[in-house]
């Protein structure tokens, strides 16, 4: 390559170059890294880290030189780095690769250092944004329980309960991390819509006439509806829309059947009957967990998904979840 033509690429790359020989000893330094670190190219030759940078630096920077010099191998680390005039600290990635002569031995080092401060100071922004919005997005969570809870004790107790055998099913199940959130979320609200149902039909000593029962039926509906509008609740409005169809169709509030039904809402509708049934109502007492295997295994490809059923009949057998409680 004409040495003209090199020494200007050199000089006009942004990205800091230099080299160094075996024993980290500078041969060589571009404009880019020349300004940062306050010598001048033509001076830098025979110089050292530590004739550069504060001791501590200098030394590990020789140690990872050493490094690349041993494995042959090139290495890129993150570091900070110290801008000459002391006051400027910004962060680098540095790439070494080790140079080799036509024997395949390391005779030096090359280094490039990418300026990542800014990048990094994005990243950690984002980061924080979304620690903020996952936290207001519990809090929300917690609000709309906590209301439920002043209402209804029995719903949001329920809740609690079906979320924690719901995750366990999901989890033996092998569902995505992101599956389970949703199901997760989607279980501890599940029943919100029941604060549109009168709290005398939902406690109610005894059976409802059909007229309540269809009351009723509207929470998946009206839950739906209010979580629907919220972008992040999207996909978990539609579990709880769904936690009430059933496999044969006769479910509600479409009567939708085995595939038109998700998986997740699939999942929340069996922990919803198992947890439901062994839980003491007003107008009834808790049945025996027993009971509600039963009715789960008979009612299997039924009501019930089949491979669901089977999983949270494994996990109650082989004793890997419990219902406290
Ligand atoms: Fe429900």
């Amino acid at each position: 390559m004409d040495k003209k033509l090199y020494e200007l690429l050199l000089k006009n790359l942004s990205v800091r170059i230099f080299y160094k020989d075996k024993k980290s000893n500078y041969i060589l330094i571009n404009q880019a890294y020349s300004n940062d670190i306050g010598v001048k190219p033509e001076d830098i030759k025979g110089k050292t880290d530590f004739d550069i940078h504060p001791r501590y630096l200098a030394k590990f920077y020789r140690n990872i030189d050493a490094d690349v010099i041993k494995s042959g191998k090139p290495k890129t680390i993150q570091q900070p780095y110290f801008l000459h005039d002391k006051q400027k600290q910004r962060l680098v990635e540095v790439t070494k690769i080790p140079v080799k002569n036509d024997k395949g031995e390391v005779i030096g080092v090359l280094g490039m250092l990418h300026d990542v401060t800014e990048k990094m100071q994005l990243i950690k922004k984002l980061q924080k944004t979304v620690k903020d919005y996952q936290e207001s997005f519990q809090s929300l969570v917690d609000t709309i329980t906590h209301i439920m809870e002043i209402r209804d004790p029995y719903t949001s107790g329920h809740q609690q309960k079906t979320e924690q055998l719901a995750c366990a099913i999901a989890k033996k199940m092998g569902c995505s991390a992101k599956q389970i959130e949703n199901i997760s979320i989607a279980s501890s609200v599940h029943d919100l819509g029941k604060i549109f149902i009168p709290m005398d039909i939902l406690n109610k000593p005894g059976a409802l006439n059909e007229m309540e029962f269809d009351f009723v039926k509207t929470h998946s509906t009206h839950g739906y509806n209010l979580l629907k509008g919220i972008k992040k609740f999207s996909d978990i409005a539609k579990i709880v829309y769904q936690h009430h169809e059933r496999e044969d169709g006769s479910g509600y509030p479409e009567g939708k059947k085995c595939k038109q039904i998700s998986l997740e809402a699939k999942i929340l509708a069996v922990a919803d009957v198992v947890e439901a049934m062994t839980a003491h109502r007003p107008y009834r007492p808790a049945h025996p967990l027993e009971k509600a295997l039963e009715e789960i295994k008979r009612n299997a490809g039924i009501l019930y998904d089949q491979k669901v059923v089977k999983t949270t009949l494994n996990l109650f057998k082989n004793k890997h979840f419990a219902l406290n409680g």
